[in-house]
């Protein structure tokens, strides 16, 4: 029996009377402190944080769905700062702040003078002086923890190598919304131990949930986070299991989920395209998770090379579901922080 993790704030999601900490002046008062904050890793978030953010999002998805106005944002900008390319992250962003009465400027890596070697930490200095928040899109996770020490404002991890903090925050939205709640959910990632595998480990431990990685030894996540992951799940009743099994990891999963064998910024490598080859997430194996279990990605996907075409277009895909998540996601991020 899965049970809500969230519900303390008494959001509706089933389109009854919706009651928010953000019109509750005396819940508001109690909700956790994110303003002024920045999000660079999962680790920068407690349990009640996440479970504030994945409330707030919800109450923000609602709104949207009644065409409820809310310019909480006004006068504000955010500026983002992206070294890779972006569908979801960067409009997500920018449509969040505009729904939010804000605005949002795009930053092009190969536009601004740390072409011409201005370091990192100038340029965040200066970027400070000019919008109230930045989105960073950075390869290395040291360039964004550089850039970070010479900013003045609030910096939002749009991805590295390491992390992807606000996709897991997402998908931990998704899976509520799909499923009524997280704790005890059983989530299973299939595929590359890479930066949205970091970030749904850490996310999902902290939520409680039980979550199992099949990754080729040699791809498997950072030893480190699984130990942190480990840590946060022993609080939160959840468990973390590393195989090299993918049927093993899926056996009795609500969510099946896995992401691209080759990363941004990556060489290509055959020889990690053939150590991924069998953790291909196909109908075979999705047959051995949960009979409504969700299929989920965070896109973009190759079909037929992490995923069968099929799994990705079937029944059980709820991939653009997700993607649609992020907006609401990155809307109670900044609402949070910015507000
Ligand atoms: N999932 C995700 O972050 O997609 P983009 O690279 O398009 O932002
Ligand atoms: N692991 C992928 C995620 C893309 C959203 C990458 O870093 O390219």
């Amino acid at each position: 029996m899965v049970q809500t993790a969230m519900g303390a704030y008494g959001v509706s999601v089933e389109g009854g009377p919706v009651y928010s900490w953000i019109d509750d002046p005396v819940a508001r008062a109690a909700a956790p402190g994110l303003r002024g904050r920045s999000l660079l890793s999962d680790l920068d978030l407690s349990r009640a944080e996440v479970d504030a953010l994945v409330e707030t999002a919800l109450w923000l998805k609602i709104q949207r769905e009644r065409a409820q106005p809310h310019p909480y944002l006004a006068g504000k900008t955010l500026g983002m700062l992206f070294q890779h390319p972006s569908t979801r992250t960067r409009n997500a962003f920018q449509a969040g702040m505009e729904q939010l009465g804000g605005h949002a400027t795009f930053l092009g890596a190969h536009e601004l003078q740390l072409t011409r070697g201005e370091t990192l930490p100038d340029t965040a200095r200066i970027l400070s002086r000019y919008v109230d928040g930045i989105a960073a899109r950075f390869g290395a996770h040291d360039d964004l923890i550089v850039f970070m020490g010479g900013a003045a404002v609030p910096v939002f991890n749009a991805l590295t190598e390491r992390f992807h903090p606000i996709e897991a925050l997402s998908d931990l939205l998704t899976l509520h919304d799909q499923f009524g709640g997280l704790k005890g959910l059983a989530l299973a990632y299939v595929g590359d131990g890479n930066n949205v595998c970091h970030s749904l480990m850490l996310g999902g431990a902290a939520a409680g949930m039980r979550v199992a990685i099949a990754s080729p030894p040699e791809f498997e996540p950072d030893h480190t986070l699984v130990e942190r992951a480990r840590e946060l799940a022993a609080q939160a009743g959840g468990s973390i299991v590393v195989t090299n099994d993918p049927m093993h990891a899926v056996s009795g999963a609500n969510a099946v989920y896995t992401d691209v064998h080759e990363s941004m910024g990556q060489p290509d490598d055959p020889g990690k395209r053939f150590a991924l080859a069998p953790y291909k997430v196909t109908a075979t194996l999705m047959a051995h998770a949960l009979p409504d279990a969700v299929f989920m990605h965070c896109l973009p996907m190759q079909r037929d090379m992490e995923v069968e075409a099929a799994v990705a277009d079937g029944p059980q895909s709820i991939v653009f579901e997700q993607a649609a998540n992020r907006l609401h996601m990155h809307k109670a991020v900044l609402l949070l922080t910015l507000g």
